[in-house]
């Protein structure tokens, strides 16, 4: 993708930063981070360990405050809204799919799918059937019933993965989201990934370490030390 865009983006970061204060003085974790993502976008950042990924994405996913910096999705900005707006917007617009799945451990795969729908006022009668494709796509129909902490971490992964899709969010934020899968099912995944972004004009947002992963991706960035800039790959790798 190029500037060639003429629409909104759905999101939109301006100079962003992020400062720890600890023990030992402060700590800049990201460094005027800029990106914007429009429609229809699967978009990597890859880079080493405690480079600031998860951050950026937990500031995007509006459970994190940057230190300064100006936040947009589809025009409306993020920052300027009190926590009751935040949260409404997080619910509607954004699915995430985080390191740690946090699944509900003690409920079924069925109900851990079922609380974003009853959060999103989707009709009962609707719910069984949007459930059963999620869980068909991921390959776990055969475990509708188990509770979450009798699977595997990779089926837990793939649940929480069907969990950020049932309410088709704007934006989707994947943390390393096939990162316990071989690599059969993480291309099953990603393909899973690539029809949903199609058909609903999805944004993507994917942090990954596997260059695979990121090859899917229309683009790719690789962070240093909370520098963003694009990647770079080897051709034919
Ligand atoms: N709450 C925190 N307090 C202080 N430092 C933090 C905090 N969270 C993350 N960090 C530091 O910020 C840096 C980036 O962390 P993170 O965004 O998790 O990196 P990545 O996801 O790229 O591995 C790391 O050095 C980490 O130790
Ligand atoms: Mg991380």
């Amino acid at each position: 993708m190029n500037d060639t865009h003429t629409h909104t983006p759905t999101v939109s970061i301006n100079g962003l930063t992020k400062n720890y204060d600890t023990p030992a003085g402060s700590v800049q974790v990201l460094r005027d981070v800029n990106l914007k993502l429009y429609p229809g976008e699967m978009v990597a950042i890859m880079g080493p360990s405690g480079c600031g990924k998860s951050t950026m994405l937990y500031i995007l996913g509006l459970l994190t405050l940057p230190s300064t910096g100006k936040y947009t999705i589809m025009g409306q900005d993020m920052f300027g809204l009190d926590k009751h707006q935040q949260a409404s917007y997080r619910r509607e617009y954004l699915g995430f799919i985080l390191q740690s799945c946090n699944l509900f451990e003690h409920s079924t795969v069925y109900e851990n799918l079922e609380y974003p729908l009853i959060y999103s006022r989707c009709p009962v009668s609707n719910r069984r059937k949007i459930i059963e494709e999620a869980l068909d796509k991921v390959n776990l129909m055969h475990r509708v019933t188990f509770p979450t902490n009798q699977l595997s971490g990779g089926e837990q992964q793939r649940v929480a993965i069907a969990r950020a899709l049932v309410n088709n969010p704007k934006v989707l934020l994947g943390d390393e989201p096939t990162g316990q899968l071989d690599s059969k099912t993480s291309e099953m995944v990603m393909s899973y990934f690539k029809q949903i972004i199609a058909e609903h004009d999805t944004t993507m947002l994917i942090v990954t370490h596997d260059v695979t992963v990121a090859k899917h991706c229309t683009r790719a960035f690789q962070m240093r030390e909370g520098v963003l800039e694009p990647a770079v790959f080897e051709k034919g790798v």
